[in-house]
Parts: structure tokens; sequence; C-alpha cells
């Protein structure tokens, strides 16, 4: 089943080209350059709060949407990790959206606090990568991943296919509410037919990524910095690096770095550092240009221009394509995940079986 690939993992971050497109067929029609989603039976437009609740990366991608649901929507959102949602009583107004977010649909946490919300008079939205899943039975929109099915128990291509959807929906929300003209929706879809190929682009790096990997094998301690929807994508990436390889590692929102975490900071300690470049770059560069100050080993992920601007000195740099804001996180996704593959099949783990961890947590 694994083909020629080594493991699971592997293939399944191989297959996002496929399956991302796969997953967007089902939310826009490309020939009218539009946005699709489900039939609702309530008011998208009329939303005016959406709280995002899930675990682990199902998180991170929901971290990722609320940028976007802000940016293009105008709506606020709370996201909240389930197991503190669940006990926090969180203040939940009626009529509200909560938005749930889960490759298995069986996490226990969501589900209970999927529950709650159920029970508080929110209508309940579900991105779930299993369509027979107690969250897809129970949701009042469903919007299903087609991911197909993913058994490595580090997740890489539903959390791919979860940033398409929740990009889609992005998009959706901000024509409902009136922040988006037509031709900017078109613009929009545009660039999310795009993404497969720039997922491509992204994935011809693999051997780069598996000649760098001994640099990080050696580490005891890995930090990655971004910044806007990029530092959900660090955390992901540290995240994807401490499951599989066993190194201990930690995202950092970039500007957080001077407030405590710098103090980590010697030779020892690789820095990644992702960062298109857009808006936020020359910031992210001065948070780099203080790590390097201190010996820090710098790897950093930008596109072309970023790399020509900053990546002298660098330990090492991973170009990835030029692409739109929406759609650089599906792609900076490909360089952490392959970077925590190839660091864990140096160091010799079980990748698709990690030590102490369940492909589906059903127990809180
Ligand atoms: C990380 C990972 C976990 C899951 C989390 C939520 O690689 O796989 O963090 O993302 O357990 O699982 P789902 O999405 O099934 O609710």
């Amino acid at each position: 089943e694994k083909g020629n690939y080594r493991h699971y993992m592997q293939k399944e971050i191989f297959e996002q080209p496929t399956v991302v497109a796969q997953t967007l067929s089902s939310y826009i029609r490309p020939l009218e350059q539009t946005v699709a989603l489900p039939q609702m039976d309530f008011d998208l437009a009329g939303v005016k709060r959406i709280t995002i609740v899930a675990c682990g990366t199902s998180y991170y991608a929901g971290m990722v949407a609320k940028y976007w649901f802000e940016t293009f929507a105008r709506v606020p959102v709370d996201i909240d990790v389930a197991s503190e949602f669940r006990y926090r009583d969180p203040v939940l107004e009626e009529g509200g959206l909560a938005l749930f977010i889960s490759q298995s649909g069986e996490t226990a946490d969501t589900l209970a606090a999927l529950r709650h919300c159920k029970e508080h008079g929110q209508t309940i939205a579900v991105v779930v990568n299993v369509p027979t899943s107690s969250m897809a039975r129970e949701a009042d929109l469903l919007l299903p991943t087609h991911a197909g099915p993913e058994i490595g128990v580090a997740s890489t291509k539903a959390f791919t296919c979860q940033l398409a959807v929740l990009a889609a929906l992005a998009a959706h929300l901000a024509l409902v509410k009136g922040k988006l003209s037509a031709e900017q929706e078109r613009e929009i879809v545009r660039h999310l037919i795009e993404a497969p190929a720039a997922l491509n682009a992204a994935l011809a790096h693999d051997e780069d990524i598996a000649a760098m990997a001994h640099l990080i094998a050696p580490a005891r301690d890995v930090l990655y910095l971004g910044r806007g929807p990029d530092y959900p994508l660090a955390m992901e990436g540290a995240l994807k690096l401490k499951e599989i390889s066993y190194i201990h590692a930690e995202g950092y929102a970039s500007g957080e770095m001077k407030h405590g975490p710098i103090a980590l900071i010697d030779e020892a300690v690789p820095v990644i550092v992702l960062a298109p470049s857009g808006p936020l770059f020359e910031k992210t560069v001065s948070n780099m240009q203080e790590v390097r100050a201190r010996g820090g080993k710098v790897v950093l992920i930008s596109d072309a221009e970023g790399i020509e601007e900053a990546g002298e000195g660098c330990l090492a740099t991973i170009e990835m394509p030029s692409v739109h804001p929406l759609i650089a996180p599906l792609v900076y996704a490909v360089p952490v995940q392959l970077l925590a593959y190839h660091v864990a099949c140096a160091k010799g783990t079980d990748v698709d079986q990690p030590r102490n961890l369940a492909k589906s947590v059903t127990v809180e």
C-alpha cells in the first residue's frame, strides 16, 4: 500500500497536491471561478462571531483560519484547544457559529466541546476527514476534507486539506458579508486553483531537505519562528518534529523571541524561520538577525525574493514558490513536514508509529 514510499507519512506528504485538488473540487466551481459551499439552513451572513475548537494539528489549521476569517470577512474569531475550551465556561452568544476541525471526527475533547456548543444554541460547522464520524453526524454544516485515509500518526495531508476548505469558507463568508466583490472572489478562486501546483513546487525540494537533515538531527532543541499565519505554521512544524524525531521543538511568534526564548539561543539551537516575502518580512528578518547575533543557526524558508534579501549567512535556505498569502500556509506546511520526516529518518525513529501517540485520541 505504501507503493514506492518508505513510510505512510512520506506517501501522505506527497499525496498533498492530489488530495488538496480533490478537496478543492468540492468547494470551487473552476469555470465560473466562484466558491461553492454545501447548502446551509442557517443565515451565514448573520454570523457575528465564530468560535473555533480543535486539538493538535487541526487546532493550528484553525489558527490560520482565524487570520483569514478576520482579514477577509471581518468576523471576530475566538479559538481554543478543545481540552481548555470545554472546561472554561466560554461565553457563547445565541446564534453564534461554532466550528470544529478534526481529521478523525472522533477526538474526545473536540466532540465534547461540540456537544457543549450545541446545548448552548450554537450552529455547528465541522471540517472533518472521516465522513461517517461522530462529528460529521452531529454537524449542521458538514464541510468534508477529501484527504483519503490518513495512516501516519503525524497528520500531514489532512492539515493542508483542512486549510483548503477553510480558505474557501473564509472567501464565502467574506462574500456573503459583502466584504468581497465578485472580481475579488474570482481572484481568490484562481489562487486556490494554483495551490496544487505550488504544493508540487514545494515537494520538489525533498532532496535538498533530506540533505540538510543531518544539520538538525543532532540538536536537542529546535525553535520555529513565524509571524501572522506563519506563526501557527511554526507551531505545526515544531509539533511534527517533536512527534516523530523526539527532538524538543517550540514554535514561537517571531516578535516574542526577545520576550524570553532568545535566552535559549546558542550555536547548538537551530532556528527554523518561516517568512514569505511581504509586509511582515522585514520584521521577521530583524528577529532573525537577533538570533544570528547570538550565534544561532538559521534555516530560512522563504521565496526567491526573501532568500535573495536575507538568505546570506543562514545555515541553509529552502526556497518556496512565490504564492498569494492565502495559499502560503498550505505551501509552507510542506517543508516543515519534510524536515521533520527526514530528521526522523536520520535518527531512525518509527515515523509512522511514534512512541506514546495514538492516531485518534478518543479518551480525554
Ligand atoms: C499531530 C496530530 C494530532 C492531531 C490531534 C487532533 O500530527 O496528528 O495533534 O492533529 O490529535 O486529531 P483530529 O484532527 O483527528 O481531531
